[in-house]
């Protein structure tokens, strides 16, 4: 069997939604706690909803096809509906990832989720710390 499905080669080789948004209304930037990468995500909002969303990042081809599916997962959604996006449904909408690039698909929803923070900080949205705050989505590959 191919290493990589077929569906993250598409992904890989032909991103969605890759670039930036002027004057997006939430930017999130993070850093990959196991490989140093960088994924940056801006997000248009409108009434609650994701209309537009684009990223750019220093990472792998992983990172690269599962913040393409990620951002094709999202776009058109309610916030609420980024906010519970994870790192595993990513990777299964690509159809798996190897086990050692998991924590690759782990940079897109971390990104969302520091976008949506932002864009409640600006607007003085009030939110329970716990949905910026917790693992609960982890792939644990941090600590491999
Ligand atoms: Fe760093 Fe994949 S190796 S994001």
């Amino acid at each position: 069997m191919a290493l990589y499905s077929e569906k993250v080669m598409d992904h890989f080789k032909h991103p969605r939604n890759v670039g930036t948004i002027e004057n997006a209304d939430g930017v999130g930037e993070v850093g990959n706690a196991k490989c140093g990468d960088i994924m940056k995500i801006y997000l248009k909002i409108d009434d609650g909803i994701i209309s537009d969303v684009k990223f750019e990042t220093f990472g792998c081809g992983s990172a690269i096809a599962s913040s393409s599916m990620a951002t094709e997962m999202i776009k058109g959604k309610p916030l609420s509906e980024a906010l519970q996006l994870t790192n595993k449904a990513v990777a299964e909408a690509l159809d798996g990832l190897p086990a050692h690039k998991m924590h690759c698909s782990v940079l897109a929803e971390e990104a969302i989720k520091a976008a949506v923070k932002d864009y409640y900080d600006k607007n003085g949205i009030k939110y329970d710390e716990k949905i910026f705050g917790s693992c609960d989505s982890c792939c644990h590959s941090c600590e491999i």
